[in-house]
């Protein structure tokens, strides 16, 4: 299987010019550093310049488009247009953007202040808002012919979750922000999609999901259907799609890649699975037999 190779053929998004919040670590890299094989031009931004501008050298080297490295906190309205203004300035004209920057850690509920609750509602979703409103509004009075975003999001988005219990409310109003705007702003030309992944290993996500020795605790790969954990080329393979005009007609959709694991969360005898298979033929001859009394 070569889902691990680069899927898009070359140049397929030359011409174009992204910002992908998030961009200097994990995912936002990996999203980024394809989007650059691939021609386009990128604008990297998170809190951290120096990861940034580390992160951008080392793209460098495989880059057919331009990467720029941009400090901005996506929590803060006037950063975000600060950080756009200088991205248009610097490439005239933005086609896309990546609403990637999260923040997360798993901590029972009551156990957490208020601030805390409201640091990650407004990295993800006023974050979000902030990037998605001021290239919205730039898109829109500068009528720009096509543009796309692209969020995000987690598969308990729709399912909720314990102990992640701000992220899952934060990233369940980013679905429902690409689901309303995909509609709403179709008239501008504006496309709204998103990606929920599954467990795609980063050392941001783990150091704070799976602290310590609870990564052998839960072993991730074992409770999917798949018996594995994502890979991020093919992640990077879905969002390049989405973010290309190859996808000019998907708008409003969310796409999960995640090896068929929240389903076997919800599927209801999907616990069955532990019944050894040499049991079947007694579980059958049982079944059959209560039919015909
Ligand atoms: C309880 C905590 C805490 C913890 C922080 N806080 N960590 N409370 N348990 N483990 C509290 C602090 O005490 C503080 O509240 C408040 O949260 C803000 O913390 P700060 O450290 O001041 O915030 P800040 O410096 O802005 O950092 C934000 C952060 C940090 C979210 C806490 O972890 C961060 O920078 N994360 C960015 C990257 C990240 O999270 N990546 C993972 C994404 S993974 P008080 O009241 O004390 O002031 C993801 C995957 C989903 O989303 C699905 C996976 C399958
Ligand atoms: P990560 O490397 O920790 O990425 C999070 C990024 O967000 C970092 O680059 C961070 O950079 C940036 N960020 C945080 N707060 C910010 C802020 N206030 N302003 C601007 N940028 C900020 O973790 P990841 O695993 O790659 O996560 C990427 C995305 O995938 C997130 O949306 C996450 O929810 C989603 N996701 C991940 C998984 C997974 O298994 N890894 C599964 C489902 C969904 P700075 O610290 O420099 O600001």
């Amino acid at each position: 299987m070569n889902y691990t190779k680069p899927m898009l053929r070359d140049n397929a998004l030359q011409g174009k010019t992204y910002i992908v919040t998030g961009g200097g670590s994990g995912l936002g890299k990996a999203m980024t550093k394809y989007f650059l094989e691939l021609g386009a031009n990128v604008v990297i931004t998170s809190r951290n310049l120096e990861k940034l501008q580390n992160t951008a050298q080392e793209l460098r080297i495989t880059a057919q488009g331009e990467v720029l490295a941009l400090a901005c906190d996506v929590r803060y309205y006037e950063q975000v247009v600060t950080m756009r203004d200088a991205a248009i300035a610097h490439f005239g004209q933005i086609d896309g953007l990546l609403n990637n920057a999260a923040g997360n850690f798993i901590s029972p509920t009551e156990r957490l202040s208020a601030n805390a609750f409201d640091t990650i509602i407004d990295i993800v979703l006023k974050g979000t808002k902030n990037c998605t409103l001021a290239l919205g509004k730039h898109w829109i009075d500068k009528k720009q012919d096509a543009a796309t975003v692209l969020n995000i999001v987690t598969t308990y988005a729709w399912t909720g979750s314990s102990y992640v219990v701000p992220s899952a409310t934060a990233k369940a109003g980013v679905l429902a922000m690409t689901r309303s705007l995909a509609v709403e702003w179709a008239k501008y030309g504006i496309r709204f999609n998103a990606i929920a992944p599954g467990p795609f290993p980063t050392k941001g996500a783990w150091d704070r999901l799976l602290p310590g020795d609870l990564k052998d605790k839960f072993d991730l790969a074992k409770r999917n259907p798949l018996k594995r954990v994502g890979v991020h080329q093919e992640l990077a393979n879905l969002a390049a799609y989405l973010m290309s005009d190859f996808s000019a007609y998907v708008n409003g959709e969310v796409i999960t890649i995640d090896g068929g694991e929240w389903l076997k969360g919800a599927g209801q005898f999907n616990l069955l699975e532990a019944i050894p298979e040499d049991m079947w033929d007694a579980l059958e001859a049982m079944i059959k037999s209560k039919k015909r009394k």
